[in-house]
């Protein structure tokens, strides 16, 4: 018999926990085939940014840290660099699955092809089209070195075969992180959160920013505020502040107008049960996160996305995304014509729960 296969995992921020989850797990029921080690690169490293979502998520504890840290771009980058190398020397791994779009897919995904160790990425082929947002390059990148690309979405497939990625490459499972959402949502709806908030189910909206885009300019952020508190008087907001936005806040002297805000219930980062608790019974959904918007959709919440393109387009086809720039006055008719109408939501195709036994059943067919 064949020993199993050394694969390593990578997982380095927040919206790459819920992925690596359901995949491990999946990896696990197959021992006998796969030896999954879990790399935890460490680019996100308060403990309601990390150490929550294992415990939430039931994740193993990781089996390297590499414990990178925050840095500009191309010292986040460098440093899991420096790090992933050295532990693909000493463990010789014979694949690498990478996730998402954040720095550390990137530099992983690049380290090992160069030791020419076999690269797997999920969330393959998403594009924005929008050069300015680093995860853009951190997703083309990623996909130009990989062998193999799991897509979540058709949209996804058509820009790899636009790019001139051979269509054996390319492997249409769903979404991955959707797994994780309908195997916890359960568990989050018997949590009281919304009642630890002061919260009623459809009757206050959740928010998240974190983009620099829209959080470092400080008029481009006043002006979001200024239309976040107005909407506040008539639908309470709750708003788990992300560590870069606190930092901006404080810096443009916006934090006060907040707090001072009846209607505004901040509180820090929270943890993956809680926030989709919070979506769940959320009247509307406004964030510049990648991963909320496929959550809303498949919660059949209404979302308004704070930029001006997505590389989640699906989420718009569906009925429940809409996109409104960071700019005020689109943002506040956004918010009016979503409350003044309903629209249905379809769920997107394969986005069924089962998008990790599809990718390990690829990787069962590995020679
Ligand atoms: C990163 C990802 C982004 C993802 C987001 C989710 C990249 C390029 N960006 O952006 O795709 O949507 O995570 O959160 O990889 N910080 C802390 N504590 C932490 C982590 C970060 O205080 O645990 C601070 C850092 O010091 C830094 C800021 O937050 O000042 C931003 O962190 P960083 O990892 O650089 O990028 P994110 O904005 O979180």
């Amino acid at each position: 018999m064949k020993a199993p296969k050394r694969i390593h995992v990578v997982a380095g921020a927040r919206p790459n926990f819920m992925k690596v989850g359901p995949l491990l797990a999946e990896m696990r029921r197959h021992r006998d085939r796969f030896t999954a080690q879990l790399i935890h690169t460490g680019q996100h490293y308060d403990p309601e940014m990390s150490e929550i979502f294992f415990e939430e998520l039931g994740l193993p504890r990781p089996d390297r840290s590499l414990g990178v840290g925050s840095g500009t771009h191309a010292e986040q980058t460098a440093k899991v660099m420096i790090e992933f190398e050295k532990a693909c020397v000493e463990d010789r791994p014979d694949l690498v699955v990478v996730v998402g779009d954040v720095n550390s897919t990137l530099a992983c995904a690049i380290t090992a092809k160069k030791l020419c160790i076999p690269v797997a990425h999920v969330e393959a082929g998403l594009r924005s089209r929008d050069w300015t947002m680093p995860e853009e390059v951190n997703r083309i990148v990623t996909d130009a070195v990989s062998d193999f690309l799991f897509t979540p979405s058709r949209d996804a497939d058509k820009n790899l075969l636009k790019e001139g990625v051979a269509a054996e490459r390319i492997h249409f499972v769903g979404n991955v992180m959707i797994d994780c959402l309908l195997a916890l949502l359960p568990k989050a709806e018997r949590r009281d959160t919304l009642a630890s908030f002061g919260v009623e189910a459809g009757r206050y909206a959740t928010l998240t920013l974190h983009r620099p885009s829209n959080v470092d300019d400080p008029d481009v952020f006043r002006g979001i505020v200024e239309v976040l508190v107005e909407l506040s008087r008539s639908l309470s907001i709750v708003w788990p502040i992300h560590p870069r936005s606190r930092k901006n806040l404080e810096r443009f002297g916006l934090l006060d107008k907040i707090a001072n805000c009846a209607g505004m219930k901040l509180t820090g980062p929270v943890g993956y049960l809680d926030m989709l608790a919070l979506n769940r019974g959320a009247r509307l959904i406004i964030t510049d996160s990648g991963g909320l918007q496929e959550e809303a959709t498949i919660l059949r919440v209404p979302c308004i996305t704070l930029r001006n393109n997505t590389e989640r387009p699906v989420t718009i086809e569906s009925g429940c995304n809409r996109l409104a720039g960071n700019e005020s006055s689109q943002i506040r008719a956004a918010i009016h014509s979503v409350l003044d109408a309903k629209r249905e939501i379809h769920t997107p195709e394969l986005w069924d729960g089962k998008a990790a036994a599809r990718i390990v059943e690829v990787l069962l067919r590995l020679p």
